[in-house]
């Protein structure tokens, strides 16, 4: 879709939708696991038979979603996660996935034990660095590149339209994690991409209280069949109440994702030089160092997702984190609160996360609080120290 005009009437009316009957402008949540069969045996619709893999309310998401992405086809999922690994699980013993080395760390690990258990060769690439990237993809046959942009969390940003050349020249699929571009900001099938997937957990529904994931694919092809039946048979579907949760979280996802844009380009601004301050990771800044390919790619806005690192190591940046009053020290991101996480703590030894670094999730509040309140939690910890 290229009309932000359209985005925003689709998202604000859910679809469009009105019941003809009653008026209703809001979907009913239509729980049943059974759909029944009328005196020919026919379905009533001709097309949903049970609920593990076919819902009305996820219908209605996903259709939402399939048309702000200019898709051919998406399925919600239980979780970001459970979508992700169905697309990767349809790569077989032989088949080789090439995959950043910053991205969102679970996958990562789980992508490390499962291509190990199944015989698929992984191969990693820095997503700042091109000719790597290009490197890694021609090493060897590939069947799937992943990408995911911005990456978490430092933020890399790959053009996507290149991925997209590069894994076709070599016969294999490019799949973008567009979790933090959000279907608003980037549109990965319109610049060439072969599947997008979404953690709609985070600004899609943008409430903190759904868990859920979406694939989104530019052609209904045998990759895309096979991911639909993991989905069928592993029963990964969303279900219908969280369904109609995450339709109701997107009737404000442009307004949501538009105001974070503006809360995150404010804050990264602000402290950018400050002092204590190492370095603003944000695609936004011109000193990131992938801000054209940002400003080329991200419509609309740089996203609500940037990290700061400080000056005085792990102890002082844990002493900042500990001092923070409106930011809520929680995992995850998206929604309307800001979150403060110090990742390298969280992810363990193994983290490739520098530990002077701090992510935060830019929300919905008053950017002069969100500011003051990182500017106290600094000096507390520099008179502290
Ligand atoms: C970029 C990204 N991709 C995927 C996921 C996994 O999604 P979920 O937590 O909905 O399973 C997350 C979750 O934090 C994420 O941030």
């Amino acid at each position: 879709m290229d009309n932000k005009g359209k985005v925003e009437t689709l998202l604000a009316q859910a679809g469009h939708y009105l019941d003809k009957q009653t008026g209703a402008v809001v979907p009913p949540i239509q729980p049943s696991t059974t759909f029944a069969r009328d005196e020919q045996g026919d379905l009533y619709d001709g097309n949903r038979i049970y609920a593990r893999d076919q819902s009305v309310n996820t219908e209605m998401a996903e259709a939402v979603l399939n048309e702000m992405e200019s898709g051919a086809a998406c399925k919600l999922f239980a979780s970001g996660m459970a979508a992700a690994t169905a697309l990767v699980q349809t790569l077989r013993p032989g088949d080789r996935l090439v995959v950043p080395t910053v991205m969102y760390w679970s996958l990562r690990a789980w992508m490390i034990t499962f291509c190990e258990d199944w015989g698929i060769e992984l191969a990693f690439y820095d997503p700042a660095d091109e000719a790597n990237m290009d490197a890694a993809v021609k090493a060897a046959p590939t069947q799937m590149l992943w990408v995911e942009t911005p990456a978490n969390p430092t933020w890399e940003v790959v053009d996507i339209a290149r991925a997209a050349e590069l894994a076709h020249s070599v016969g294999a699929q490019l799949v973008v994690d567009a979790t933090v571009s959000t279907p608003l900001l980037t549109q990965p099938i319109t610049l060439g991409a072969d599947f997008v997937f979404h953690s709609a957990t985070k600004y899609i529904n943008g409430h903190s209280d759904v868990v859920a994931g979406a694939l989104i694919t530019a052609k209904e092809d045998e990759r895309w069949s096979k991911a639909c039946s993991i989905r069928a048979q592993l029963g990964g579907i969303l279900g219908p109440f969280e369904s109609g949760l995450l339709l109701r979280g997107m009737r404000t996802m442009h307004v949501r994702v538009e105001r974070a844009c503006e809360n995150a380009l404010a804050l990264a601004q602000h402290f950018e030089g400050a002092p204590g301050v190492k370095a603003v990771i944000y695609p936004g800044l011109a000193s990131h160092p992938q801000h054209d390919i940002a400003a080329r790619q991200m419509t609309g806005g740089f996203g609500g997702m940037l990290s700061i690192r400080f000056e005085g190591g792990v102890e002082r940046t844990a002493k900042i984190i500990g001092q923070l009053k409106h930011f809520v020290r929680a995992t995850s991101l998206g929604g309307v609160e800001s979150l403060v996480e110090h990742r390298a703590l969280i992810e363990g030894p193994d983290s490739p996360v520098p530990d002077d670094l701090l992510r935060l999730s830019i929300g919905l509040e008053n950017v002069t609080d969100l500011i003051e309140d990182l500017e106290q939690a600094i000096q507390a910890a520099s008179e502290a120290s």
